[in-house]
């Protein structure tokens, strides 16, 4: 088992990443001082597979008062309404100050959760336990706990930090191979913006990934919580320009998204924002050939898409323009200058991001 500490003064905690340690989650949430009442925050696909061990292991050690608040699968439960029926839920549980929220599940889950657990009673005790590669490489790390509001995709949130993130690697060997590729997208980004090293090690560990082989998804999530936590805990709040480099292919990205009306998937819109900002980069001399070639491979390799849907360019480029990564009225990018190192700017002229959204 792996613990990592994301160091953010008295708001700091740590992430355990291992295999099976799900049967510890009592354990150590009364070491944190949690005991008696608690909530779980789940949906009923995670719930059928992973709520008994939990609950197993939180009644061993004392948690007498169990509820499990049920929210059904999908993004559009990340909503003011999803959270408004939520605190009267936890009003009816009888949850108090003290009373810690653990939300089990992706992103979804914890996102939503997260923003419960934030703005009930002005604050619980909040514990990750994310269940998919996207939850435990990035959405459970950091804080940014939010819901979506009318086009406002994950615009009504606020900074929040978990007391502690329990990522269990067993619980990814039920997930389907889309929602492990959406994960990967995330883990080749950690690579991307800092550290060459985990390309390699995932261009030469493909096919046991694949396999959910748990000592190597148990070291790719390990490496980019490291990664993450670095940053955050240098730009919790996002406001130093470094945190922001975990955007790297999300400006297009969004794009995509929300130009298909998600039917592009946020790892595959991720991908390939990813590789068109590669491309933009090496259009403006900065990226080599060989770096651009490697990176379209891996994506290609991990079976992300690498070009870009039936969508309008001006669609594209009028929906970058009303993101919140828009500084000041322009467009802001994060691009590789080579893989393991990014620079930001809001410096790229849009003829050059049409060509290459054409191409
Ligand atoms: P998700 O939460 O919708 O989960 C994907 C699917 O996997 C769901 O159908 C879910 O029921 C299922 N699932 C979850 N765990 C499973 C398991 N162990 N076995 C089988 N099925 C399982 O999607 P996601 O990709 O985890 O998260 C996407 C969300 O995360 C988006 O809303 C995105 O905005 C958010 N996000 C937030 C941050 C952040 O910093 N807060 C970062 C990235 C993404
Ligand atoms: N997912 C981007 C961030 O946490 O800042």
């Amino acid at each position: 088992m792996k613990r990592i500490r994301v160091n953010l003064r008295d708001r700091s905690y740590g992430v355990n990443i291992g295999s099976g340690i799900l049967a510890q989650t009592g354990s150590w949430l009364k070491t944190r001082g949690l005991a008696g009442r608690l909530v779980v925050i789940t949906n009923p696909v995670v719930r059928s597979l992973y709520a008994e061990a939990l609950e197993r292991s939180l009644a061993g050690e004392g948690f007498t008062a169990l509820d499990f608040l049920e929210v059904p699968d999908g993004e559009e439960q990340k909503s003011l309404e999803t959270a408004g029926r939520l605190y009267l839920e936890m009003e009816r549980c009888l949850a108090e100050r003290m009373t810690p929220v653990v939300a089990l599940g992706g992103g979804v889950i914890g996102d939503l959760a997260g923003f419960v657990a934030a703005t009930y009673k002005r604050g619980v005790p909040l514990v990750h336990i994310p269940t998919t590669l996207l939850a435990q490489v990035d959405s459970s790390i950091g804080g940014k706990v939010a819901v979506d509001h009318g086009q406002l995709k994950n615009e009504i949130g606020v900074f929040y930090q978990p007391w502690l993130v329990i990522s269990d690697i067993a619980t990814l060997k039920t997930l389907d191979a889309k929602t492990l590729g959406d994960g990967l997208a995330e883990v080749i980004k950690y690579g991307v913006i800092r550290d060459r090293g985990l390309l390699a090690y995932l261009e030469a560990n493909l096919a046991r990934i694949k396999a959910f082989d748990e000592p190597v998804l148990e070291k790719i999530v390990s490496r980019s919580v490291e990664i993450k936590a670095e940053i955050v805990s240098r730009d919790e709040y996002d406001l130093r320009g470094l945190r922001a480099i975990l955007n790297y292919g999300h400006t297009i990205g969004h794009a995509i998204e929300s130009v298909s009306g998600f039917q592009v998937g946020h790892g595959e819109a991720v991908a390939i924002g990813m590789l068109a900002a590669a491309r933009i980069s090496r259009q403006m001399g900065i990226l080599g050939r060989r770096e651009l070639g490697r990176l379209e491979s891996l994506l290609e390799k991990v079976g992300l898409p690498t070009r870009i849907p039936d969508l309008e360019v001006e669609s594209l480029v009028s929906a970058m323009q009303h993101d919140k990564k828009v500084s000041g009225g322009k467009v802001r990018f994060v691009l590789p200058r080579e893989l393991g190192r990014v620079f930001i700017t809001d410096d790229v002229d849009l003829s050059l991001v049409r060509q290459v959204l054409a191409d």
